[in-house]
């Protein structure tokens, strides 16, 4: 059985005060449920103690938004896997399409952070997509088969999450249909050893199109931006029909 695995990741959103009060209001909006959907918050680095003291004892689990691959070092700005652990992170985004376009990532580095993830037991969520003009090319599915390549050499494929990103989804109320979402997923999945590594969707998705993306059955979980970020919309997406 595939997990299912709804994340929020809030980007550069959120003080820690902004945070707290997000936590207060969507703790009480959660449903209970038999069955298991686990629930992660990727905060600011800021964020992560005050939300890892807030979150002990929920059923919310904690993620960064990145992880460096040394265990210390000259790495001015960059977070290790140990500093991670330390406070109770569980998970980290790897390889978001805003690393890889705004700060230089490529698939060399988000294979070494992905590996230095799994090292302190932190379950990387690994992000690839396509832009649109590579959706227009008709070459989708090489860019991803691509990036996977590359992306997960020497990874093990027992402790990883996929998120298909489209990257002309991201934030632009332009969600890809449910069906291509799946499709691609589906390719994705062709691609692994592992038959069982959950696989996410993410790119606007909201309240209004969440029970249709999730009818999906290829499709284990999301990844929200946008949406994630007041806990009604983030509540309504977790507690998807
Ligand atoms: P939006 O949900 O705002 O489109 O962002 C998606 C995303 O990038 C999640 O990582």
């Amino acid at each position: 059985m595939r997990k299912i695995i709804i994340a929020g990741n809030w980007k550069m959103h959120k003080n820690q005060a902004e945070s707290l009060e997000f936590v207060q209001a969507f703790k009480s909006e959660i449903e209970n449920r038999d069955e298991v959907r686990e629930i992660v918050l990727c905060v600011p680095f800021t964020s992560l103690t005050v939300m890892s003291k807030n979150l002990h004892g929920s059923k919310i689990r904690l993620g960064a938004q990145n992880i460096h691959w040394a265990d210390q070092g000259a790495y001015t700005g960059e977070i290790s896997g140990s500093m991670l652990t330390e406070i109770g992170v569980n998970y980290a985004i790897v390889g978001h399409s805003e690393r890889r376009q705004y700060f230089g990532e490529t698939d060399e580095t988000v294979n070494l952070r992905l590996k230095a993830a799994q090292k302190y037991g932190i379950t990387p969520i690994l992000c690839v997509g396509e832009t649109k003009a590579q959706r227009d090319a008709q070459e989708t599915e090489n860019v991803i088969i691509n990036q996977l390549k590359q992306d997960l050499v020497d990874v093990d494929q027992s402790n990883l999450v996929i998120a298909y990103e489209p990257i002309w989804a991201i934030g632009t109320g332009d969600t890809c249909e449910s069906q291509e979402a799946n499709r691609v997923i589906g390719v994705i999945r062709q691609q692994l050893d592992n038959q069982d590594v959950p696989i996410q969707y993410g790119g606007s998705v909201k309240p209004n199109n969440i029970d249709e993306i999730m009818a999906q059955s290829e499709i284990d979980g999301v990844l929200v931006g946008g949406a994630s970020l007041e806990a009604s919309s983030f509540a309504r997406i977790v507690n998807y029909q």
